[in-house]
């Protein structure tokens, strides 16, 4: 943790690691340096064996209110164009292992996107959501636009791109952008980690990349890629142990091999 300055990390359970955005002056405000903290600590998480999956969270108050506005009002294009600017906000989905965001609080701008960067997000009552970027004169730009008209069409897309609104945790969860509302979102988002850290890490990592799939290409693209990776899982030791754990009616030890 002492390497850290804006986020906070622990391991809250078996396999599980947790990460806390930690800038609560700044209401979890996403800025760069905040951001290459976030993308270490999910690395290094994703390369140890010892963690199968991980939750990100903020505060009761806030999840993030987006990235950091005074960071980002004296930009100029050039600045914003030849330093790739929000690019590597990107690189947290291309980790292996499912990440699970709890949300409390405000996800504005991009604290709602980070939370569409997550494979799973859980809701307390008290989340407010939204893409509020036309109020500051420009739009989404960390998948924002994108994330949402995949998850909750464009309709609804559109009318909350471009009037700036908030949602609730109820309408997010009636949309399908949330799993569900939970009263103890953290509680709850850790021991769904930890049932999936209970799981065979590859066929976890397998069944997370599968179903990313679905938002790349087509169905018969996508089906084809499925049924690839399911072949595939027969070559590791958790499939034979799975399968023979079931047949003699014990549970599986897996060895994540
Ligand atoms: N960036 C920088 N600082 C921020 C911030 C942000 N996104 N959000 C809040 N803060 C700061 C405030 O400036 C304030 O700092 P000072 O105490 O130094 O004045 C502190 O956090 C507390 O904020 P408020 O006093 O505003 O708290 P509030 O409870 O009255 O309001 C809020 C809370 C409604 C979330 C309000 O802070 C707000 O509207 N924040 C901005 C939300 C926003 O527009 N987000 C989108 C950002 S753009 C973006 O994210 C682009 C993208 O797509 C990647």
């Amino acid at each position: 943790n002492a390497q850290y300055e804006h986020i906070l990390t622990s391991r809250p359970a078996e396999g599980v690691a947790l990460i806390t955005l930690n800038r609560p002056k700044a209401l979890n405000a996403l800025s760069t340096p905040l951001f290459i903290e976030l993308n270490d600590a999910v690395a290094n998480f994703d390369h140890d064996d010892d963690v199968r999956a991980l939750v990100l969270t903020g505060s009761e108050r806030v999840f993030a209110a987006g990235a950091d506005i005074k960071e980002m009002k004296d930009k100029r294009y050039s600045d914003v164009f030849k330093n790739k600017f929000l690019e590597s906000w990107s690189l947290l989905t291309q980790i292996r292992k499912p990440i699970i965001a709890a949300v409390s609080g405000y996800a504005l701008g991009g604290g709602c996107e980070l939370a569409m960067m997550c494979d799973i997000i859980l809701a307390s009552p008290s989340a407010v959501f939204g893409q509020p970027e036309i109020n500051i004169g420009v739009i989404p730009g960390g998948g924002g636009t994108q994330r949402l008209a995949r998850a909750i069409g464009k309709s609804r897309t559109m009318e909350l791109t471009l009037t700036g609104r908030n949602f609730t945790a109820a309408e997010a969860a009636d949309w399908g952008l949330i799993s569900r509302v939970s009263e103890n979102v953290l509680e709850d988002a850790i021991s769904v980690a930890s049932t999936i850290a209970s799981k065979g890490a590859i066929a976890v990592q397998a069944g997370k990349e599968a179903v990313n799939v679905a938002y790349e290409t087509t169905l018969h693209e996508g089906l084809r890629y499925e049924r690839r990776i399911f072949h595939g899982l027969f070559a590791t030791n958790d499939q034979k142990e799975g399968m023979s754990a079931f047949a003699e009616k014990r549970k599986p030890t897996w060895t994540h091999s």
